[in-house]
């Protein structure tokens, strides 16, 4: 699989990767990876089991066998249809917590490296250039305000039905952020030779075409 292009998008949370990285795998026909559903699905089940954040083990467990599947833009999770479930803030931080133990990102790494197939990948997270994709075509850091981030999560947890205080939204990115980068392993950065993209004043439309130009220039000068 190493000739199969990929793009990796990573970036902090509510940067805008999922929705671009979607964007651009739905133009260019490749295949989509959301790297940090693994993440909030394990973390999902941990909740279910009320399986202890200090018991790594158990966890990794839960992460090796995950009964995922991606349906388009439906995620199950055995015989339930989880897609709004697993975007509850509790699930994105307790996600981030398990995130930080080196047993469950080691369960999870096999199971990403398996979306890499023809004709390409678009994958997004935070590791997906510096630890899953090392050799990837394109590398893109995406960025954004955290004022800016908070208001777009708020916003799609309104949309979704969830309730939200965009005070807490602050302290919360505020902390994952933190977590997130200064974790030992795997810590939030950018790649090696990624392209660094602050969406704070751009569309979708705006950032998706700019990932595409860098793709369309790197693919021409491979
Ligand atoms: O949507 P948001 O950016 O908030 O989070 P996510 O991408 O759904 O990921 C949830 C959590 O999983 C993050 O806070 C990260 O701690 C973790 N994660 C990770 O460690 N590595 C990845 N490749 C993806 C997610
Ligand atoms: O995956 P990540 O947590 O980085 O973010 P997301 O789930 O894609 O959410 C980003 C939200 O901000 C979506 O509702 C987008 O429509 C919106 N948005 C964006 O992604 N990029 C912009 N330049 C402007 C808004």
């Amino acid at each position: 699989s190493h000739n199969v292009p990929v793009i990796t998008i990573d970036g902090p949370t509510a940067s805008g990767k999922g929705t671009v990285a979607h964007r651009v795998a739905q133009h260019l026909g490749f295949h989509f990876l959301d790297s940090g559903a693994l993440y909030r699905l394990t973390a999902l089940t941990a909740l279910r089991h009320q399986t202890p954040l200090a018991d790594e083990h158990a966890l990794a467990k839960l992460a090796e066998k995950l009964p995922c599947k991606f349906l388009g833009h439906e995620i199950w999770l055995g015989n339930e249809e989880v897609s709004n479930a697993i975007r509850a803030e509790e699930v994105g931080n307790f996600a981030s917590k398990i995130a930080a133990l080196p047993a469950v990102r080691h369960a999870l790494a096999g199971l990403q490296h398996g979306f890499r197939m023809p004709p390409g990948l678009v994958a997004d997270g935070r590791d997906m250039g510096t630890v899953i994709f090392p050799h990837a075509t394109l590398k893109v850091f995406l960025t954004a305000s955290v004022e800016a981030r908070a208001s777009r999560r708020y916003k799609q947890l309104i949309d979704k039905g969830f309730s939200a205080s965009m005070e807490d939204l602050l302290k919360d990115l505020k902390e994952r952020d933190a977590r997130d980068s200064n974790r030992a392993v795997a810590p939030l950065k950018p790649a090696e030779g990624a392209y660094l993209l602050d969406t704070s004043d751009m569309t979708v439309e705006q950032a998706v075409e700019q990932v595409l130009r860098w793709y369309a220039a790197v693919k021409k000068s491979a």
